[in-house]
């Protein structure tokens, strides 16, 4: 019987001598004629793939954090489609992966706790499988960081694709931001401004279309970290998540990974510690989120840059904060991404001098190149340096007995009459006494004290809960304060604001002087000297410490006590220690097996 046309064509294709490149990843599962290879190539066919899929092409996995729960990436595989026209068009053979998924809103007790787990599951699925590079697909606050750590511990070509921002959250005809409305609001209702009817009815606009918080949270600021790192195409972060140009820049990160494959241009060829100093300063230029200092102290780890909490410091000091967006400021990311987006930003701070221009991205040129040439469409959203929300917009890194080994504050989003204070300490001993006892009329309390809450660092409360910005006592909201200095191991969502001191460390959990504060203490904080201090003696808190007992955590098994036995401290990062570093992309003792 004849052969229809396509098995002809096939079989032509078959004779036909291939020639695999020797230095791609996947010849050592698809290429040459050995029982391996056939059985390799002879099971990927069963998706109904040609004979010369397998010609020696570049294999393109697309890592995916899509997940029905995490909503901020439920459109991802859309976007995957996007990227595989772009491989395929770039000559490419793309395969998409999932991988696990860390949704803010959903995963208990933390996302955070999980990044560490979802970046060992990319750094695996990477390593264990034949790809040549990789599109890494995230949005969600910790998958964005979750992917760089991981991918950068392999160390083949890789680029991200960000989700983007939702398009703005609507209420009543007014803009509400993700979060920041959550955290306005639930104090409104507090104090009567708001009804809780008013509350639950705003909730049905406040995510109004796919994509990630659409303030400058840690979504948003961890798509510009990866962004201002190089290892995004320019303009990545601000685009909607529904404008169709979100889907182009997908395509263009598909055909790019290609080229990146045959350049063979890794992480650790843009990852530099020039990278993460720009990074730092677009942080402060863009009042980014405190948890993006976490986020890249763990990144620089695995890429083995000395990056260290004072870099953070030094480098925002003179960094002006020019993006005016919730939490710091007014607008949202879609002004922002109608005003130019992040590459307006970056190009300021290099006519500022305060960016590396030659640091190398994922296009194979300077971030100078990719930016040059950007144009500001709108200066009340990207203001001029002059009429800067601050002019120290990074993030403040706190010093003294209270934290000797660090604390962050984020000056854009904190109250100017708050900088130099010296306050009666009232504690709270876990985020569950907080609850119970805030609300008490007879909270002895008032607005020139300081708010202590332990026990939420990356160990106490496994993963560092966003807990840091607690609400103010109903009782003092009443009458028209609207901050307080706020102290603790814990986190911030980006999202929120206020004077809030958080990652204290050591942790109280870890027997941080934290745990060691009562109720009446006074405790100074000087943010221009950038000090933090608890005005116990010496002797009186050794006698404290001669009582202490450590917590016990309630963990006893799973991944829940790998994290607990093996994580950092927020200064370290919170990466499991042995994490830290780069393992490259061999695979250890690969018998194969078959
Ligand atoms: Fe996912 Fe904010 S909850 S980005």
């Amino acid at each position: 019987m004849r052969p229809s046309y396509r098995w002809r064509m096939e079989e032509k294709t078959v004779k036909k001598k291939v020639d695999w490149p020797r230095n791609l990843r996947s010849y050592e599962w698809f290429g040459g004629k050995g029982k391996n290879a056939i059985m390799c190539r002879s099971w990927m066919k069963n998706q109904g793939l040609p004979a010369d899929t397998f010609d020696g092409r570049p294999i393109i996995g697309i890592c995916n954090t899509w997940s029905e729960l995490t909503p901020c990436n439920a459109h991802l595989r859309d976007l995957a489609e996007r990227v595989k026209r772009g491989v395929y068009e770039a000559g490419g053979f793309p395969v998409e992966f999932p991988v696990f998924s860390t949704g803010e809103s959903t995963l208990r007790p933390t996302a955070m706790m999980f990044r560490n787990l979802a970046a060992m599951d990319v750094e695996e699925a990477i390593r264990g499988n034949p790809v040549d590079g990789v599109v890494l697909l995230g949005g969600c606050d910790k998958t964005t960081p979750a992917l760089l750590m991981g991918a950068a511990s392999v160390d083949i070509p890789v680029i991200l694709v960000s989700g983007g921002p939702m398009l703005n959250g609507k209420w009543r005809g007014k803009d509400v931001g993700s979060g920041t409305a959550i955290w306005q609001f639930s104090e409104m209702v507090k104090t009567g401004e708001m009804t809780i009817d008013e509350f639950i009815d705003a909730e049905q606009g406040m995510a109004r279309s796919a994509g990630s918080c659409m303030t400058m949270g840690t979504a948003s600021t961890m798509a510009s970290m990866a962004e201002a790192l190089g290892m995004t195409l320019p303009g990545n972060a601000a685009i909607p998540a529904v404008d169709a140009r979100r889907r182009v820049i997908s395509q263009l990160s598909g055909r790019r990974i290609v080229d990146m494959v045959k350049e063979d241009l890794k992480p650790s060829d843009i990852l530099t510690k020039e990278a993460f100093e720009n990074a730092i300063r677009v942080n402060g230029a863009v009042g980014g989120s405190t948890n993006a200092v976490i986020h890249l102290l763990a990144l620089a780890g695995r890429v083995g840059v000395d990056l260290s909490l004072d870099d953070w410091d030094r480098l925002g000091r003179d960094v002006p904060t020019i993006l005016d967006l919730q939490p710091s400021g007014k607008h949202l990311m879609e002004e922002f991404y109608y005003a130019g987006g992040l590459p307006v930003v970056i190009k300021s701070l290099g006519e500022m001098g305060l960016l590396h221009k030659q640091a190398v991205t994922v296009t194979g040129e300077s971030i100078w190149d990719s930016v040059k040439d950007a144009v500001n469409y709108n200066d009340a959203v990207i203001v001029p340096r002059d009429k800067a929300l601050t002019q120290s917009g990074g993030i403040a890194v706190l010093r003294g007995n209270l934290a000797p080994n660090g604390a962050v504050l984020k000056p854009s989003a904190a109250s100017p009459h708050l900088m130099k204070h010296k306050g009666r300490a009232v504690v709270f001993e876990s985020i569950e006494d907080y609850h119970a006892r805030i609300g008490d009329d007879d909270l002895d309390i008032d607005e020139t004290c300081i708010m202590v809450l332990k026990y939420c660092g990356p160990k106490g409360y496994p993963g560092m809960a966003e807990v840091g910005n607690l609400g103010l006592p109903p009782k003092i909201l009443k009458k028209g304060i609207k901050d307080m200095i706020r102290i603790s191991d814990a986190r911030m969502s980006g999202t929120a604001y206020g004077t809030v001191i958080l990652h204290t460390a050591p942790e109280a959990a870890d027997g941080g002087r934290l745990a060691l504060v009562e109720n009446g203490d006074m405790i100074a904080v000087d943010i221009p000297a950038r000090t933090i201090h608890l005005h116990v003696s010496d002797e009186e808190l050794a006698v404290r410490r001669s009582a202490w007992i450590r917590p016990e955590i309630p963990i006893t098994g799973g991944y829940g006590k790998l994290y607990i036995n093996t994580v950092m401290q927020a200064d370290q990062g919170a990466d499991l220690d042995f994490l830290v570093g780069t393992r490259g992309s061999r695979i250890p003792m690969d018998r194969n097996g078959h």
